[in-house]
């Protein structure tokens, strides 16, 4: 009896071994990363090494890290997979095809591919409804030229791989709302990606610049928003965290700015905080001309593990305070273990405690060592990726 039980174990352990072997792809994750040479940060670690990525899109949302946790609630059975086919826009009776009609029109869960690579000139605010993911990896997606995006009121939103430029500001006029009926809409001044009253929203591998005003605004009381792997270059005024200095709501504003590319030719507002809190984490900071993070209204900041690398000409200087300096310890600026190259500084609040971002489990994730922030930052931006290989 022993021997016979014995003999169960072993093969039960044969079975075991041989069921591992069919199902697990050729090469784990880890594995291949390392044979394609590049080291990945956690958050593309999770789904880039996949050669199956196209048939398993919706894993990405489980991949996201920070204030905005996991985007679990963009994904499941009722999952509608929509693709944009057509580049034209109409603003207020947009045409099944267009980006407006899946990002606007549709309601639910929404996953959105694009068929080719196109270029969209939107002609109003494109304005994204809740529960929306835009995917554009494994294509050339430009929106450029006159109106970008927009997300009001809304919800659990994923914007990726999309290249954002060229935004215009806008005059007041009717636009399909995020509820897919038609609004009026005021003034837009040209940000390429803007917030207003919105939550849970994920910014990622996006590229971003020369836009008439800035290039991503978190304004109105939106909060738990995740900006990482972006590339923002060629700008005034990059990022604002909070809408204006009166907006006392903006209080509860916590951003998450992550892995990020800074530059070359940006100006200011990487970011600009007003009253909220930011945890600026692991970016790279390829010079600015007045500053790279400001703010006013007490802000709280926690710049952790980032490369300050300083303009040969101009401040050298990390931070700027609205008020000057003399009411600094107003400000809580915090610097831990940043690096500082070319002559940066940075002119940390004197006394208090470093403001933890108390994230949950599902938010939590290790910042690195600012040595790998260069290699961690390679890949930012939105991807090229061929039709075949890996992105
Ligand atoms: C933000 O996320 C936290 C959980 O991390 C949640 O308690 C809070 O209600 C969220 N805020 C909004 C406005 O959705
Ligand atoms: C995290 O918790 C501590 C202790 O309660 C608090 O002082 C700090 O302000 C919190 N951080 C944020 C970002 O709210």
């Amino acid at each position: 009896m022993a021997s016979q039980g014995t003999n169960n174990i072993f093969m039960r352990y044969v079975l075991a071994i041989v069921i591992a072997i069919i199902f697990t792809p050729k090469l784990s994750f880890a594995k291949q990363s390392k044979l394609i040479g590049l080291k990945m940060n956690m958050i593309d670690e999770c789904w880039r090494p996949n050669p199956e990525w196209r048939r398993h899109r919706q894993q990405l949302a489980t991949c996201s890290v920070g204030y905005v946790g996991k985007m679990t609630n963009n994904i499941g059975k009722d999952l509608i997979h929509y693709k944009v086919t057509d580049p034209n826009d109409d603003p207020i009776n947009p045409e099944p095809g267009t980006l407006r009609y899946g990002a606007s029109v549709i309601q639910g869960k929404v996953w959105i591919t694009f068929q080719r690579d196109m270029q969209i000139r939107l002609m109003k605010s494109l304005l994204i409804s809740s529960f929306t993911t835009i995917d554009g990896r494994g294509v050339n997606v430009h929106i450029t030229d006159n109106a970008c995006l927009m997300i009001f009121k809304a919800t659990d939103i994923i914007i990726h791989s999309i290249r954002i430029h060229n935004c215009k500001a806008q005059a007041p006029g009717m636009v399909m709302g995020p509820n897919g009926k038609v609004i009026s809409l005021g003034q837009v001044d040209g940000d390429a990606i803007r917030l207003v009253t919105a939550s849970k929203i994920w910014i990622d591998h996006n590229t971003l610049y020369e836009s008439e005003d800035g290039l991503l605004d978190v304004t109105r009381g939106s909060t738990n928003v995740t900006i990482s792997n972006n590339w923002f270059r060629e700008q005034d005024k990059v990022m604002l965290l909070g809408h204006d200095d009166g907006y006392v709501r903006d209080k509860n504003m916590k951003v998450t700015v992550v892995y990020n590319h800074f530059g070359p030719n940006c100006n200011q507002r990487m970011p600009r905080i007003r009253h909220g809190y930011a945890h600026v984490a692991n970016n790279l900071y390829l010079g600015w001309v007045q500053y790279a993070i400001g703010g006013s209204m007490g802000p709280s900041l926690k710049s952790e593990a980032n490369l300050f690398i300083a303009p040969n000409v101009g401040s050298k200087e990390v931070t700027w305070r609205k008020d000057g300096y003399k009411n600094v310890d107003k400000w809580e600026f915090y610097s831990v273990r940043d690096a500082f190259e070319n002559g940066a500084s940075f002119v940390v609040t004197k006394g208090g405690r470093v403001p933890k971002p108390n994230y949950s489990k599902e938010q939590g994730f290790k910042v690195v060592d600012v040595k790998s922030v260069r290699s961690l930052t390679k890949s930012s931006g939105a991807f090229k990726c061929s039709k075949t290989s890996i992105c």
